[in-house]
């Protein structure tokens, strides 16, 4: 890297990199949240213990094709026997705070209305216990990407009304059960991307697609992920309305909603591309947050996809306005955006979900930043400050927690233990992602924690293992937790308030 003054700069290989800087823990505000983030399907395993029942991702790993070398989260990082080691290692991070979710098909084995399998219970009292124990704050997510497989067997899940009752159900449930002790709820983790991936690209379950994405035959154009997004909006907004009406005056908590926050640059100058980036922002985080915050799609939804738009009914735009007490922002990366309603783009961009505009990680073959494991996804640091200053103007200021943001190693790059141990790229990913943030947060933004994503290398969806977020390895035989340098580094930055330089 050559030295510049300004935090862009141009790599030897033309990547464009930012200047390192250093951080440290006292550069955020007194009280600020440090945490790390998992979910239920991506470490817990035991898949049927103790009344557990099937969920959307139970049935979906265990048909062939579906996920990279046929593997699955039936035992996966046995967070479900070892949770207490795992509470131990992020009390020895000093981390406090811990973002984790709750299997629908652990508490509801059938996902509707009757029987509630109490060991479920049991499992998340003990994980809640434990972390208050140690000083850590719970973070809750409902639903991350599962449901119980019966809700799709039944009703085809989010693509069907039904869905909201039984939402509600569960989470009245869990208010019931954990929220004494839990403060912070979150309802559904990213709406935005989980419909692209189960409606469009057909890549999750239920593998739907959408032409000109995807390559499976089932599916319905452009209007299930729109059917879907309605109703998971409208899943959120019940649980919501129930918790402000009838726990949270006693339990003193609060109630979000995660995106999945990319950013989005212009692909060039030209007025079109700049309209583009702001349409694709519009077209994601828009899509899910204008309605919780303002009762109504966005604008530029209304003006491109008005006619398959579904509607809200003037009481369902009265429960999904106002309903989130906080932003949950997950960040990875940032895209360029071109435009497609007045130029052509090649591959693919004009479906209406993506408001006409093609998303890429490159321009004339440059990447935008240094690739990661996932194509698309590269590393951006400067994206960070300009989706969290964006999400602020947008939304008035409505308190926000980064509730995920990490780093893998491109494929091959990291193959042996120890040089996945030595993970000198993850600690720079880190560091430079949270310098950026503590720039927004000087601008005024109201952000109060930040969550690393993960704790542990885990099931990475259709990836399935080989692609690593972890802070920690996880030895596949013995399951043993070995911490990275990246871990490490996280624990003089939490203790020692350290740059570890
Ligand atoms: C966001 C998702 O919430 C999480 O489940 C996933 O593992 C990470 N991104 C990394 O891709």
């Amino acid at each position: 890297t050559i030295a510049c003054p300004v935090h862009l700069c141009l790599s030897s290989n033309g990547v464009g990199v930012e200047e390192e800087e250093d951080i440290r823990r006292s550069d955020f505000p007194p009280g600020f949240l440090f945490g790390t983030a998992t979910s239920s399907y991506q470490i817990e395993g035991g898949y049927l213990a103790d009344g557990k029942g099937l969920s959307n991702w139970d049935v979906f790993t265990h048909t062939a094709g579906n996920v990279l070398n046929g593997q699955n989260g039936d035992i996966c990082d046995d967070h479900y026997h070892r949770y207490l080691e795992d509470i131990q290692i992020m009390h020895s991070l000093g981390v406090n705070a811990y973002r984790f979710s709750i299997s629908w098909s652990r508490i509801l084995p059938r996902g509707r209305f009757g029987e509630v399998n109490l060991a479920g219970i049991k499992f998340y009292n003990k994980i809640i216990d434990s972390l208050l124990l140690k000083g850590i704050e719970p973070f809750v997510t409902l639903s991350h990407h599962e449901h119980p497989q019966e809700l799709q067997d039944q009703y085809e899940a989010w693509l069907s009304p039904q869905i909201q009752e039984d939402f509600a159900y569960f989470a009245e449930i869990c208010f019931k059960s954990f929220g004494d002790r839990v403060k912070h709820w979150m309802t559904i983790n990213e709406p935005d991307l989980f419909v692209l991936m189960a409606y469009i690209s057909g890549e999750y379950p239920p593998r739907h697609c959408s032409p000109p994405f995807g390559n499976c035959s089932v599916g319905n154009s452009d209007v299930e992920p729109l059917i879907a997004m309605h109703n998971m909006l409208l899943c959120h907004a019940k649980a919501a309305k129930l918790y402000h009406e009838h726990f949270q005056a006693q339990q003193g908590g609060s109630i979000g909603i995660v995106i999945s926050g990319t950013n989005y640059e212009p692909m060039t100058g030209k007025k079109v591309d700049r309209d583009a980036a702001s349409r694709a922002l519009a077209f994601t985080i828009g899509w899910v947050l204008d309605p919780l915050v303002f009762g109504e799609y966005p604008e530029e939804m209304r003006q491109y996809i008005g006619s398959v738009l579904p509607q809200f009914s003037s009481m369902e735009t009265e429960s999904v306005k106002g309903s989130i007490d906080f932003i949950g922002l997950n960040h990875y990366t940032t895209l360029y955006s071109e435009d497609c309603i007045y130029s052509n783009c090649t591959e693919g961009g004009d479906h209406a979900i993506k408001g006409y505009q093609q998303m890429k990680p490159d321009r004339d073959g440059i990447l935008i930043g240094e690739p990661t494991a996932i194509d698309g996804m590269t590393v951006v640091p400067r994206g960070m400050e300009e989706i969290v200053d964006y999400v602020k103007e947008r939304y008035n200021n409505i308190p926000m927690y980064i509730t995920e943001n990490g780093y893998s190693a491109p494929q091959g790059e990291a193959v042996t233990v120890k040089d996945i141990l030595n993970d000198t790229k993850r600690i720079e990913y880190h560091k430079a992602y949270l310098a950026s943030l503590a720039r927004a947060i000087r601008n005024g933004a109201d952000v109060r924690g930040y969550f690393a994503w993960s704790l542990l290398d885990d099931f990475e969806w259709i990836y399935g293992y080989e692609v690593r977020f972890g802070l920690y390895y996880v030895d596949p035989h013995t399951l043993e937790r070995i911490p990275k340098l990246s871990a490490m580094w996280f624990n003089s930055f939490l203790t020692k308030n350290d740059s570890f330089s």
